[in-house]
């Protein structure tokens, strides 16, 4: 059940019946020669989708961009300030508290987004607005990496070995690939498989890792993999949701 496409009074008879929502984060930025902008956005909304689905959750619309600052020495990423972050993040839980949801579990796609989106939750715990008439007591924020799950690193390793890599990973790669198949890219990749490691800013990302993917070969990325991801994340996920809204 998407938020963007109910009607307030559908909301309103939603909340009648649960406290839950699911909130999809992703990122925009570089995803090396062959992956899309919109990866971490593509990825945490179609898995919060499926999510919803099955844990018969509303999904509130995704916030696409997050911290990217180590992605902005290529064209095309777009970045939220850590600070501008915490706000944008603040307002959605303030919102939504306020209507009465009182369990928000964020659905992420993008590893540069963890610190500052828990970050995120204290300040909307510390800044809680309470004006007369508005439910804003216990909301509780909680924070899933859809990539984390036993059962998603499980199938990786299974298709992609050591050479999913941690950026443009062929994981997200694929999740995109069966979200959006009219949007495959194919380019050479050298080398096959990116190097690894950390950095510091965006000019040092790109010294570091030229055409943007880190310790990965996308290049092994399948719609039918991005099937099946999609599955394994949202099972797991749903889990999760499900412990989230019955624990006391
Ligand atoms: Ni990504």
């Amino acid at each position: 059940m998407l938020q963007t496409l109910c009607t307030w009074q559908e909301v309103e008879r939603y909340l009648e019946r649960s406290k839950g929502i699911l909130v999809p984060i992703g990122s925009t930025e570089q995803h090396g020669p062959t992956g899309l902008i919109g990866t971490d956005a593509i990825c945490a909304e179609v898995i919060a989708r499926r999510v919803g689905e099955i844990a018969d959750a509303l999904v509130a619309p995704t916030i696409p961009v997050g911290m990217a600052e180590h992605h902005m020495a290529f064209p095309g990423t777009i970045t939220c300030r850590p600070s501008t972050l915490i706000r944008v993040i603040c307002d959605y839980v303030h919102s939504l508290a306020r209507h009465g949801f009182e369990r928000l579990l964020f659905v992420n796609g993008h590893g540069g987004n963890i610190a500052t989106v828990n970050a995120a939750f204290y300040e909307s715990y510390a800044t809680a607005p309470a004006p007369a008439g508005a439910n804003v007591n216990g909301f509780r924020c909680k924070l899933v990496n859809w990539w984390t799950s036993k059962p998603v690193r499980t199938l990786s390793d299974e298709l992609y070995g050591d050479r999913c890599g941690s950026h443009a990973a062929a994981s997200e790669i694929a999740v995109t690939q069966y979200a959006c198949p009219d949007a495959i890219k194919q380019a050479a990749l050298d080398p096959p498989v990116a190097p690894g490691g950390g950095f510091y800013d965006a000019q040092d990302f790109r010294r570091r890792f030229p055409d943007g993917r880190i310790g990965s070969d996308p290049s092994l990325a399948r719609p039918e993999h991005g099937e099946r991801l999609v599955a394994a994340a949202a099972g797991a996920i749903a889990d999760i949701y499900r412990a989230f809204i019955d624990e006391s």
